[in-house]
């Protein structure tokens, strides 16, 4: 499967940051905010990757990023000129997502623990899977209502009087249906064209599954200064505590073997001196150990 990235908005809500950077290049702890859903990809064993930004902050993704080889993978670049919406990255992604089953996710949304997501998409099999998670204030999101027996019954975008507490977050796996519907649907009172108008129409072809995400799950914000620096205390506690690292890409390239050990090594010889490449190190070293059952 290939997943689209979407790093692309003003991030005014983090002025002044995003005037230095966007706002998936921000720092959440000690790695810029992108490596996390990379990651989160990576590790669901995905090696094909659309990055679509901001025609301004492509660049420096690119420069961050390259081409994806030094990590076993492959991530090509697409600009979406103007904001105007989630499901607009179907149409500037057309040739990438080239009639197959993609994932497409939202670089600012980060997730810690669990393997609902690779379990999903290895559990595919067409229209649209995406996911529900608990929150306290779902007007922030769009927002699926359930019926007894735990079916989707409705998604609201951004509702002020929301019909349950569970809230979608940034990542879903589409079929090749999602690029029709996306050039179908019009733009929202926003200006936008909105996510939940294409889950909306999964959903009015009976092609709509919803996975509940479980309460061990973390799904964190980092779309305002507090939720940023929120974001980076979470991730700092739980790295310190299991002495692992979320979000590492290098990490996930070779424990889903898209590395080799010696291609391993040899990344980190071209790495500064760092907390970070000590961490690395530390990986192989264990991975040597244990005979890669990381
Ligand atoms: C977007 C989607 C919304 C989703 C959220 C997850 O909101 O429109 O349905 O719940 O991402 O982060 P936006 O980032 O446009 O406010």
């Amino acid at each position: 499967m290939k997943a689209i990235i979407l790093a692309g908005g003003t991030g005014s809500r983090l002025y002044p940051l995003t005037q230095i950077s966007s706002k998936q290049l921000q720092a959440v702890f000690d790695k810029p905010m992108i490596y996390y859903s990379l990651t989160v990809l990576m590790a669901a064993g995905i090696r094909d990757f659309c990055l679509i930004s901001t025609p301004k902050d492509l660049p420096r993704f690119e420069h961050l990023l390259g081409d994806g080889k030094q990590w076993g993978v492959s991530i090509e670049y697409r600009p979406q000129p103007r904001p105007e919406g989630i499901a607009q990255a179907f149409l500037i992604a057309e040739d990438f997502v080239d009639g197959g089953d993609v994932v497409l996710m939202l670089g600012d949304n980060i997730f810690s623990g669990g393997d609902d997501f690779p379990r999903a998409m290895a559990a595919f099999r067409g229209g649209a899977t995406i996911f529900a998670y608990h929150v306290k204030d779902p007007q922030r999101y769009g927002v699926v209502e359930f019926d007894g027996a735990g079916n989707a019954v409705s998604i609201e975008e951004k509702p002020a009087h929301p019909r349950s507490a569970y809230a979608v977050p940034g990542i879903y796996i589409y079929d090749h249906q999602a690029v029709e519907i996306a050039r179908t649907i019009g733009p929202s009172p926003r200006g936008e064209l909105e996510i939940t108008d294409v889950n909306l129409e999964y959903l009015r072809r009976g092609a709509l599954r919803v996975h509940r995400l479980s309460r061990g799950f973390a799904w964190l914000d980092a779309g305002t200064s507090t939720a940023l620096q929120e974001a980076s205390a979470y991730i700092e506690a739980i790295e310190r505590r299991q002495g692992v690292k979320i979000g590492c890409p290098e990490e996930a390239a070779l424990v889903r073997g898209f590395l080799t050990m010696a291609e391993f090594e040899a990344l980190l010889v071209r790495m500064p001196a760092c907390e970070y490449r000590d961490y690395l190190r530390g990986v192989a070293a264990e991975m040597g150990r244990l005979g890669h059952a990381r």
